[in-house]
C-alpha cells in the first residue's frame, strides 16, 4: 500500500519549498503539489514543475484558472459593486475559493486525505483556503504548518531548508509579503509596517508614478452587456485579456493604487497597499453605468447589498447560501445594465467623460431647466408637503410642549 498523499497549494517560493519537506518528514505523507496560475505572472510560474520535485514533491499539478477566476468570482464581484471599507477591491480576497475550489478537485483526483497550505496564523488568507475546503468536501484533512511548527520567519525558513538540503529558490530578498493575480498586486509587511510613512517608489509593479505619469490625458471606452464588461474602446475582448488590457492602461497613466490601513478578519488592523490598475477602471465604469440605467430604489438597495458582499468575500464566505443568495439579487439588477462608459485617466486620475446606453433612465427633457411639458411644478407643492408631513407635525408638537414648559415655568 502506497502513503497517504496530501495537496499541497504550491508556490514555488521559500516556504512552500520547506512544507514540502516539513510534511514528508511529519506526516510522512506523498505530497502532491498544486499551484493555480491566477495570472501572477510569468516569472512565478517558470520551472515550476522541476523545482517541486526537487523539493520532495511527487506530483505536480500546474493549473490555469484564470478564465475561472475571471467569469465565476470576478465579474460577478464587479456586478456586485463589493468594495472593501471604501477602498480595497478584493485582489487577494476573490481569488482565494477558486484556488480552494481547485485544490479540492485535485485531492478528490488523486485520493488525496489532506489538503495543506502556507498562509499564516495571523492573516485572512487561512480562513478563506479553509472555508473553501469545508464548504466543498469537509471530509478532507487540513494542515497550516505555519500554525503548527516552530519556524517563525523567513531566516527560520532558510535554516531549515540548508539543514534538509532542500534548495533554496534564487529569488531577491523579499522586503514585503507579495501576492499577485490577474486582478491586482498586494504589498504588506516590511517598512509598510509603519503606517506614517510612504511606500519606496520601486514597489510598485502595475502602476507607474503618477507624478511620472503621461502630460498627456487617454481615454478609455468601456462596454458592458448585463454588467458584463466585453470589449474595450470598442474591441471586444476574452475576459483575460480584458483585464490584462485595462490593467496596461490604467497602469501607464498610474491609475490604481490604493494605501490603507484595513480591518482583518482576525481582529488586527493591518496597513497595505495595492495596484488593481484594471480593477479600478472596471468597478468604477460600472458603478458609472448603473447610476445611468438602474432606478433609484434599486440602485440605492444594490449600495447595501454591496457592503455585505465586499464583507463575505473579504471574510472567506464565498460558497455560502447568502452569497449565493445575494448574487441571484444583483443578477437580476444586471439585466439593463448595458452600455458603454468612456473614462479620461490623468495622472493617477480619472473622470467620467462619457455615457451611452440604450438602456439609460435619464430623460433630459425631464430634468431640464427649459420649459417642459412633461413634468408640471405645481406637483412639486403636493409632494412636499406630504413626504415632509411627519417633520411638520414634529415641528408643531415641539413647539407647543416648548410653550407649555414656559407656562409652567412662569406660573
Ligand atoms: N490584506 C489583503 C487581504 O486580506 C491582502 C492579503 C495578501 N496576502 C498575502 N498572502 N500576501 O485580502
Amino acid at each position: 500500500m502506497g502513503k497517504e498523499k496530501v495537496v499541497l497549494a504550491y508556490s514555488g517560493g521559500l516556504d512552500t519549498s520547506v512544507i514540502v519537506k516539513w510534511l514528508k518528514e511529519e506526516y510522512n505523507y506523498d505530497i502532491v503539489a498544486v499551484t493555480a496560475d491566477v495570472g501572477q505572472g510569468e516569472g512565478e510560474l517558470e520551472g515550476l514543475e522541476e523545482k517541486a520535485i526537487k523539493s520532495g514533491a511527487s506530483e505536480v499539478f500546474v493549473e490555469d484558472i484564470r478564465e475561472e477566476l475571471v467569469t465565476d468570482y470576478i465579474y460577478p464581484m464587479v456586478q456586485s459593486g463589493a468594495v472593501y471599507e471604501g477602498k480595497y477591491l478584493l485582489g487577494t480576497a476573490i481569488a482565494r475559493p477558486v484556488i480552494g475550489k481547485k485544490l479540492v478537485e485535485i485531492a478528490e483526483k488523486v485520493g488525496a486525505k489532506a489538503i495543506a497550505h502556507g498562509a499564516t496564523g495571523k492573516g485572512n488568507d487561512q480562513v478563506r483556503f479553509e472555508f473553501a475546503v469545508k464548504a466543498l468536501n469537509p471530509y478532507l484533512k487540513i494542515i497550516a504548518p505555519w500554525r503548527e511548527w516552530g519556524l517563525q520567519s523567513r531566516s527560520d525558513c532558510i535554516n531549515y531548508a540548508s539543514a534538509h538540503d532542500i534548495p533554496i529558490p534564487v529569488t531577491a530578498e523579499k522586503p514585503y509579503s507579495i501576492d499577485r493575480n490577474l486582478w491586482h498586486i498586494s504589498f504588506e509587511g516590511g517598512i509598510l509596517e509603519d503606517p506614517d510613512r510612504l511606500p519606496d517608489k520601486d514597489m510598485f509593479r502595475l502602476t507607474c508614478d503618477p507624478m511620472e505619469a503621461p502630460d498627456e490625458p487617454e481615454e478609455v471606452t468601456i462596454s458592458f452587456e448585463k454588467g458584463i464588461p466585453y470589449a474595450v474602446n470598442g474591441k471586444k475582448l476574452k475576459p483575460v485579456e480584458l483585464i490584462e488590457e485595462l490593467n496596461q492602461i490604467a497602469g501607464r497613466h498610474g491609475v490604481g493604487r490604493v494605501d490603507m490601513v484595513e480591518n482583518r478578519l482576525l481582529g488586527m488592523k493591518s496597513r497595505g497597499i495595492y495596484e488593481t490598475p484594471g480593477g479600478t477602471l472596471l468597478t468604477f465604469a460600472h458603478r458609472e453605468l448603473e447610476q445611468y440605467t438602474l432606478d433609484r430604489e434599486t440602485y440605492h438597495y444594490k449600495e447595501t447589498i454591496a457592503l455585505k458582499y465586499a464583507e463575505m468575500i473579504y471574510y472567506g464566505l464565498w460558497f455560502t447560501p447568502l452569497r449565493e443568495a445575494l448574487a441571484g439579487f444583483v443578477n437580476s439588477t444586471q439585466e439593463a445594465v448595458t452600455g458603454s462608459i468612456s473614462l479620461r485617466l490623468f495622472k493617477g486620475n480619472m473622470v467620467v467623460a462619457g455615457r451611452d446606453s440604450e438602456h439609460t433612465l435619464y430623460n433630459p427633457d425631464m430634468v431640464t431647466f427649459e420649459a417642459d411639458d412633461l413634468f408640471d411644478q405645481k406637483d412639486a407643492q403636493g409632494f412636499i408637503n406630504l413626504y415632509g408631513l411627519p417633520l411638520t407635525i414634529k415641528g408643531i408638537m415641539d413647539r407647543q410642549r416648548k410653550k407649555q414648559l414656559q407656562e409652567v415655568a412662569k406660573s
